[in-house]
């Protein structure tokens, strides 16, 4: 079994005969997050990041070309659910970075506070995405990332509101887009050309547009980046 830095800082693959999955070195080793398998290997353990229970690592095996989450990085994250893909930004950013992560339903974040209470990077945040200005006073920016995965009709306005309201120029965003929350019966094509559209009206210039099929079905992942002054 060995393990390689992967071509993005903070992600590792790890190889074991001729199967090869992604990681990150755990920030809490012995702990299991969402019930992934931890390695050792010379004295330092990593968290196997499923590419079947995170769209970010599905985005990665599925040839993400920019990371904009690296060490020392500050994120936004919107749709945290009980933290299982924040566990490992967790581990990428490190001690020196920090990840906002806002959750709404009351009984989901209760996992994520209890994930927090663990890594002290991660600041937990029961609110609606919707409403940036509700949290605006706990996130102290500015921030580099954000990062949103809510499941919601109106993705790419929401994903906006937060850059405008938290970040400058040169900022990131990355989407996750789940075509059937937006639209039930149009087709795939029509839905991710709409919420595109919308990103590069709103002055955000995409930088990776993936298709995770088939780990992730009917998903695109979106990297955008803040390229002019938002309105
Ligand atoms: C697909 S799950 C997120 C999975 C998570 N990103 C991961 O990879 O571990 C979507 C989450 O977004 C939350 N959500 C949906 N709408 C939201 C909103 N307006 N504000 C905050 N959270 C929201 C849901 O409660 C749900 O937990």
């Amino acid at each position: 079994m060995n393990v390689f830095q992967y071509k993005f800082q903070g992600v590792y693959s790890l190889k074991d005969k001729d199967r090869t999955s992604l990681c990150t070195q755990s920030l809490t080793p012995g702990i299991r997050v969402y019930g992934e398998k931890l390695i050792t290997l010379d004295d330092n353990e990593y968290r196997i990041w499923s590419t079947r229970r995170s769209k970010l690592s599905a985005a990665i095996k599925s040839g993400l070309s920019e990371m904009p989450i690296q060490p020392g990085s500050k994120i936004l994250y919107l749709g945290a659910a009980s933290g299982t893909t924040v566990s490992h930004c967790s581990d990428i950013v490190g001690d020196k970075g920090t990840i906002y992560a806002v959750e709404f339903s009351e009984r989901t974040a209760r996992d994520l506070i209890h994930l927090a209470a663990a890594r002290s990077n991660i600041m937990p945040i029961v609110e609606d995405a919707r409403h940036p200005t509700r949290y605006a006073s706990v996130v102290a920016g500015p921030i580099e990332v954000v990062y949103q995965d809510v499941a919601q009709p109106n993705q790419a306005d929401i994903l906006y509101e937060n850059l405008k309201t938290f970040c400058s120029f040169g900022a990131w965003g990355m989407l996750a887009i789940k075509a059937r929350s937006i639209d039930s019966t149009s087709s795939l094509d029509e839905i991710y050309s709409k919420e595109i559209a919308t990103l590069d009206n709103l002055g955000l210039q995409i930088v990776d547009n993936i298709d995770l099929n088939p780990l992730e079905k009917d998903h695109r992942f979106i990297v955008c980046r803040v390229s002019e002054d938002l309105k």
